[in-house]
């Protein structure tokens, strides 16, 4: 992890509130991984004296340069809105631990929900390099305009399933509406382990299907219904959890999430957690 001033060079508004930015970190020793991302200092003095956590959406090819998706919510992002090319922003990572891909797997279904969508095309990014392989991407957004990766996903060659919650694109609803039809179409029923029974206790690494594994980021809320259905079909699913932040570096205590183990830190034990360690409220 590195604090380096990034020299922006592009920061294009590409839809309503919603940004591409490609920096040039020069000081970056350590291979990026999908899953992790750069505590961004918004504006140029002390106010928003807090960072702003934007995930790693594109890693590519070319050394030190690091694409980010932001959505403009608030005075953070707005003030990296404002921000033009040439100039610099003061960035802290990559910070995190990223997710992890067992190169034995080769059935891959990525869950976004808004803005969760940044940190898995970075992931797809990677996945696309394994040579065989099936990637399904599960985009859900309030509305058409804010579906931003849709060719960058087919380009990466997943299958890709929109699902809007106004029906503007795609099907309507939640994109949790459509991961139960995608995992059916695995046909797991039809391998030798049981389903996991309703009672079943804390699943670990060797309970879990090996034929397909799930990555998911969005809101809580998507979360808990990612984790209910992959739990009846025993599949892991690692989740990119976006608590707010503080220090980014696991001192403030600011991001705390309640796992089995107790509490961990979002920004130094995360933000990727396997959905079966997360204790829901
Ligand atoms: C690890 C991590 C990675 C992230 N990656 C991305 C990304 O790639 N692209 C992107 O657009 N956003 C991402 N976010 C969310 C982003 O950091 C926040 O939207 C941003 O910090 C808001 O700052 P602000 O000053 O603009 O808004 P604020 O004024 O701080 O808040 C505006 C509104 O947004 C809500 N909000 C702020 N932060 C969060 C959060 N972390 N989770 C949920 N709601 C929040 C607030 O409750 C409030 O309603 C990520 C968050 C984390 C923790
Ligand atoms: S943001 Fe301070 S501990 Fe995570």
């Amino acid at each position: 992890m590195i604090q380096e001033k990034a020299e922006i060079l592009l920061n294009q508004n590409i839809a309503l509130d919603h940004y591409k930015l490609v920096v040039k970190v020069d000081g970056l020793k350590d291979a990026i991984k999908p899953g992790q991302f750069f505590h961004i200092k918004a504006g140029t003095e002390y106010d928003p004296l807090l960072r702003r956590p934007l995930s790693v959406h594109r890693i590519g090819s070319k050394p030190n340069i690091i694409e980010f998706l932001y959505k403009v919510v608030g005075k953070g992002t707005h003030l990296i809105s404002r921000r033009s090319k040439g100039t610099y922003l003061d960035v802290i990572g990559p910070i995190g631990n990223g997710f992890k891909v067992p190169k034995s797997q080769s059935n891959f279904v990525l869950i976004a929900g808004g803005m969760g969508v940044a940190p898995l095309v970075a992931l797809a990014e990677t996945l696309a390099g394994f040579r065989k392989r099936s990637i399904t991407a599960i985009v859900g957004a309030k509305t058409k305009s804010c579906l931003t990766c849709n060719k960058e996903l087919k380009e990466l060659g997943a299958k890709l399933i929109v699902v809007t919650e106004d029906g503007s694109a795609g099907e309507k609803g939640f994109a949790t509406s459509a991961l139960t039809d995608i995992i059916e179409q695995f046909d797991l029923r039809k391998t030798d382990s049981p389903h996991v029974k309703k009672d079943a206790g804390h699943l670990t690494i060797g309970d879990y299907r090996p034929e397909v594994g799930l990555y998911a980021c969005g809101p809580i809320p998507m979360l808990k219904a990612v984790s209910k259905i992959a739990r009846k079909y025993r599949i892991q699913v690692q989740a990119s959890m976006e608590e707010r932040m503080g220090c980014g570096v696991g001192a403030c205590l600011g991001c705390a999430v309640k796992t089995k183990r107790g509490y961990e830190m979002v920004c130094k034990d995360g933000p990727v957690f396997d959905l079966e360690d997360i204790v829901w409220e």
